[in-house]
């Protein structure tokens, strides 16, 4: 990142990590489609995408992933018979004077300027593009061209169909048809068929001296230019995507109708109607912290990467791990949605967190039937999900650096945390939102099959007397196989809790509903049994100093410093976790986990135990994950203590703009953005430093802003009404909007 100011970010690099890394950070995107900032001419070597939501595809038998579509955005430009000689006009080209990308994240435009300098003559293009949101399968691109001397160019624009795909190609059946400037790509994908349609229309500020057309690796316009000195050649580009799973008829008309419609009304007004849409996004989701720039261009960026991937044009989508960025983690949609992406939704716009719930009703399926595949009742739901619910991790999900062999990993089989997450998910949007008709649409369904699969996974001890919680892995992935995981084994107790009050909720809400609900899944000879394991289920207790054993036995292991853990690895990429890995024998720990529980249950606990466990926990946390460091400020501030919880907000928010991540988990790539820290570095700020909570529909704030802030403004919508909240170190405002 070269400059983040107000409400935009550069970058200036064309070396390969930062052309990658550039991908990420700029990215534009509609909740339909994201598109990785890189550069118009990219060819698949620059990493571009334009990925889709909820469209997956697998090939072979490789790891199934969304697909990304032709790039019907591509401008490739030559200078032909400069002083010296041809040259493609990219930015790796040694001709290239100066470059510079912007994203402009108030209304999601990735814009730049680069300049060439062949023989005498310097070349500059100026483009800008969006991802609409007032039609969200369209992408606009305004292309401009000035010359200092008269030059001759060719421009060769249209739908580039060699993708980057990780474990691709997935698009096949290819056929191209073209109308005057209207260029189209028509495919399907290779596993399920689904059609797909591309379509990029053109219009030109000037008359080109010749026209071509090229099908070879795409569908391309190939355009002659005699550029004359100082004049500006201008294309506006509009391109549409369309799938099968659209429900608007034949994806290759609707592509067309779309574009057409676009381009009838003009770039520039259709930018219009974008920063429009994108101030009533902010409008509802903006938070301005004042007294610290950084602190509030990050956060701002942070909630600019939710928007973008917000799924608001259709019912029952969420939001992958990696967001739109691209196939990283197989565009699947992890525990991250639930717990680290919905509550900034649930306060801001409560609509989209509906979504992610609705998304997991329609994949109750997929959880009924990983639970009977591994010998269970009830719904054990995807640790990656895709759009049928069944679970698209691997069982090999790691590589190991050092034998290039897949490492067996747990995550799949053992993190059986998930359920009860997906379950803890509708509670809150039920406390909060006093929205109970969920439970009548799925709700409930999916709350009692995630308490079922509790019943038929706890071990009753008969020696203890209780129900335990045995073989599974908490969120610390680097602890596989563990008996009594704290955090799981609490989120188990809140799942039945939440079985228990949401059945009796319906029972005084709609009866009949409920009645329903038990009788079609046959719950009625659950009842007692749910009962039995509320009753006997045992949640690990604070020790004589106060800290919480992470699970059965975590004690006894080596207490080893992170320094020291560190110095012992071979290689940068090399796992920790598995069998094998050098943090499993130790007590340092991937990623927030008592600390976790402790947040979500911290009515539970006094703060002399909170403190305590962030004291043990935090030395020997190593924040691999994205999702550790946003736990520790949460309850930092709970603890009262705003100053350590600082640079742990800070190193959340900018995750996304200085790219500084893990790229790799053994050899596999986990590059990409990272929702569930943006949406913490929410959670910092708001549930965190200004304390909100909401209590039986009430607003609860207890401010404990770090020094450098003065204030925080932000919206909240509670109950279908809006309100203006603006915390200061010393107390509140709220008021109706
Ligand atoms: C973390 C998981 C997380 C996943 C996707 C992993 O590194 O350990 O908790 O769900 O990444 O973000």
């Amino acid at each position: 990142m070269r400059e983040l100011s107000e409400w935009s970010v550069s970058d200036s690099g064309t070396g390969d990590d930062e052309i990658v890394a550039n991908g990420n950070r700029l990215l534009i995107g509609n909740g339909y489609l994201g598109y990785r900032g890189t550069v118009e001419e990219a060819d698949a070597s620059y990493l571009p995408a334009c990925n889709l939501s909820g469209v997956y595809d697998r090939r072979g038998g490789l790891w199934r992933e969304p697909v990304n579509a032709p790039n019907g955005l591509s401008v490739r430009l030559r200078a032909t018979g400069a002083a010296d000689g041809d040259h493609p006009l990219s930015i790796k080209d040694s001709s290239l004077a100066s470059h510079e990308q912007v994203l402009d994240f108030r209304y999601g435009v990735h814009s730049r300027s680069s300049a060439w300098r062949l023989g005498g003559a310097e070349v500059r293009v100026r483009a800008e593009r969006f991802a609409s949101l007032a039609d969200v399968h369209l992408l606009c691109l305004r292309y401009s061209i000035r010359a200092d001397l008269d030059i001759r160019l060719e421009i060769r624009q249209g739908i580039d169909c060699v993708l980057w795909d990780i474990n691709g190609p997935h698009l096949e059946g290819r056929a191209f048809a073209r109308d005057g400037g209207e260029l189209s790509v028509s495919c399907r994908t290779q596993e399920l068929g689904i059609p797909l349609a591309v379509v990029s229309l053109s219009a030109l500020s000037f008359e080109p001296a010749s026209e071509a057309v090229d099908e070879s690796s795409g569908h391309f316009r190939i355009l002659a230019l005699d550029a004359k000195a100082g004049v500006d050649y201008t294309l506006c580009v509009f391109s549409s995507v369309y799938t099968g799973l659209d429900k608007d008829g034949d994806p290759l008309a609707a592509a067309r109708a779309s574009a057409g419609r676009a381009a009838a009304e003009g770039y520039a007004s259709a930018l219009a109607t974008q920063k429009e849409k994108w101030d009533a996004i902010w409008e509802k989701g903006d938070v301005v912290i004042e007294g610290d720039d950084y602190s509030r261009r990050a956060l701002r960026y942070s909630l600019y990467q939710l928007q973008i991937i917000a799924p608001r044009h259709a019912e029952g989508l969420s939001i992958p791990a990696r967001g739109l960025s691209g196939q990283t983690y197989k565009g699947a949609i992890f525990w991250d949605t639930e717990m680290f992406i919905a509550p900034y939704f649930l306060h801001a716009e409560p609509a989209v967190a509906r979504n992610f719930i609705a998304y997991r009703i329609a994949t109750l399926d997929g959880a009924r039937r990983k639970a009977r595949e591994y010998g269970y009742r009830g719904a054990f739901y995807a640790w990656e999900s895709q759009e049928t619910g069944d679970d698209a991790c691997s069982h090999f999900n790691v590589v190991d650096v050092f034998t290039g062999r897949p490492m067996r990993t747990y995550f799949r089989d053992k993190q059986v945390h998930i359920s009860a997450d997906v379950a803890y998910s509708i509670k809150r949007y039920i406390d909060i939102t006093g929205d109970s008709s969920i439970l009548d649409e799925g709700g409930l369904e999916v709350i009692l099959e995630c308490a079922r699969f509790y019943i038929s996974f706890a071990y009753y001890s008969p020696e203890r007397g209780r129900y335990e919680i045995l073989d599974v892995t908490g969120p610390d992935e680097y602890h596989e196989r563990v008996n009594n995981d704290a955090f799981t084994n609490r989120m188990i107790r809140h799942c039945l809790d939440a079985a228990r009050e949401c059945l009796s909720l319906l029972g005084r809400t709609a009866p009949e509903s409920l009645e329903r609900i038990v009788a079609k899944i046959g719950f009625g000879a659950d009842l007692g049994r749910l009962e039995e394991l509320r009753a006997a289920l045992y949640v690990p207790s604070p020790g004589e100093d106060g800290v919480i054993e992470q699970f059965d036995g975590y004690s006894r292991l080596e207490d080893c410093g992170l320094d020291e853990l560190r110095s012992r690895a071979l290689d940068p990429r090399e796992y920790w976790g598995g069998a094998n890995g050098i943090a499993s024998g130790t007590r340092v720990i991937k990623q927030a986990d008592v600390v976790l529980m402790l947040n979500l249950f911290g009515a539970d606990y006094p703060p002399e135990i909170k403190k305590a466990n962030l004291d043990y926990y935090e030395p020997r946390t190593e924040h691999g994950s994205s999702l550790s460091r946003c736990v520790y400020s949460l309850l930092a501030c709970e603890t009262g203590d705003s100053e350590w919880a600082y640079p742990f907000f800070r190193k959340t928010a900018e995750i996304d703009l200085t790219g500084d991540s893990k790229h790799y988990a053994g050899l596999v790539y986990i590059g990409g953005t990272h929702p569930a820290a943006n949406g913490g570095a929410w959670m910092a700020a708001v549930l965190g430093f200004c304390g909100l909570s909401i209590v039986d529909g009430k607003i609860i704030l207890k401010p404990r802003l770090p020094a450098a802030w003065t204030s925080v403004s932000f919206s909240l919508s509670l109950r279908n009404v809006e309100y203006a909240v603006v915390v200061e170190t010393g107390g509140y405002t709220i008021r109706e909007k």
